[in-house]
């Protein structure tokens, strides 16, 4: 491999990279797959200077240059370029969870049919407080999707029914889940514009890999997806391309220890008998 971490801990991997580079290098060295799950969370096309409202005043709704748009057809190019080099990094029976919200999600759910992939749910984030609409000129905002797709219509998939089950006091687990954005803790560490909550990952590592199986996350950010891999025995390589959200990660990959006492002191969570995280 031409490139090289700038973080390895344990199972835990972290590139400094377009993931697109790093994608290639690794589908290289496994032709036949790597991951058993992929977590993407891509740039939604949506800093083209709209509003929002953050903690009661109005802000801009930019996050940075990696999210401004490029135009519809080379929006949708680039999330069939990435999502083919995920496809080929899947093993045969891998899934690949992708987070947006309608500015990009229906680009990459038809991308997904392009490639070939086999959309098992289509799973909607609501967010119990979302900010108000500030325009009064639409519905509040206040979900996310998630498309859950197997590599291929051949795949035998992965699915934990019990454990979901289980997390949902004895019923079937539906597919709108409930559930806060980051808490103070979860941002401890600094910032990132798009964070997502660790309970977000938790349920989409535990429902779809086992222990010590291979996640990826090909837009890591603030590595979410590698704390939670972390804390359920997965292991994991992420790439982020910005150098302020890599050093981010590194401190929040680092810290995993604290962060896991911390959540659990303030008692949001307990461990089941199975040893896995359940919200109180
Ligand atoms: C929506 S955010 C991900 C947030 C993440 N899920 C978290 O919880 O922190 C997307 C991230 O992808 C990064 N990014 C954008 N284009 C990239 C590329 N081509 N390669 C690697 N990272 C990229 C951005 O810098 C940004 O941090």
């Amino acid at each position: 491999m031409k490139l090289k971490p700038v973080f390895i801990k344990n199972d835990t991997t972290l590139y400094h990279a377009d993931c697109l580079n790093l994608m290639e290098e690794l589908e290289e060295e496994h032709p036949d797959g790597l991951f058993d799950l992929i977590f993407a969370d891509p740039p939604y096309f949506l800093s083209n200077g709209g509003i929002s409202c953050h903690a009661g005043k109005m802000v801009s709704v930019n996050k940075g240059k990696w999210d401004e748009s490029k135009g519809i057809e080379e929006n949708h190019e680039f999330n069939l370029n990435w999502l083919g080099l995920c496809q080929n990094l899947l093993k045969p029976n891998g899934t690949i969870c992708v987070s947006g919200t309608h500015h990009v999600i229906h680009s990459v759910g038809y991308a997904m049919q392009c490639l070939g992939m086999k959309i098992l749910n289509s799973i909607t984030w609501e967010k119990p407080n979302p900010p108000p609409n500030l325009s009064c000129r639409y519905f509040t905002h206040s979900t996310e999707t998630i498309l859950w797709a197997a590599k291929s219509v051949k795949s035998k998939h992965y699915f934990n029914y019990q454990l979901m089950k289980e997390h949902n006091d004895g019923k079937q687990m539906k597919t709108v889940w409930k559930m806060g954005i980051p808490s103070k803790i979860e941002k401890s560490f600094g910032k990132h514009p798009t964070q997502k909550p660790i309970e977000l990952l938790e349920r989409i590592i535990l429902a779809s890999t086992e222990e010590n199986d291979m996640v990826f996350d090909p837009f890591a950010g603030s590595s979410t997806t590698g704390v939670a891999s972390m804390r359920n025995k997965r292991k994991f390589i992420g790439c982020e391309k910005e150098q302020d959200f890599v050093d981010l990660s590194i401190k929040r990959l680092s810290n995993l220890k604290q962060q896991i006492g911390l959540r659990h002191e303030k008692g949001r969570n307990r461990r089941s008998q199975n040893g896995h995280w359940v919200n109180l």
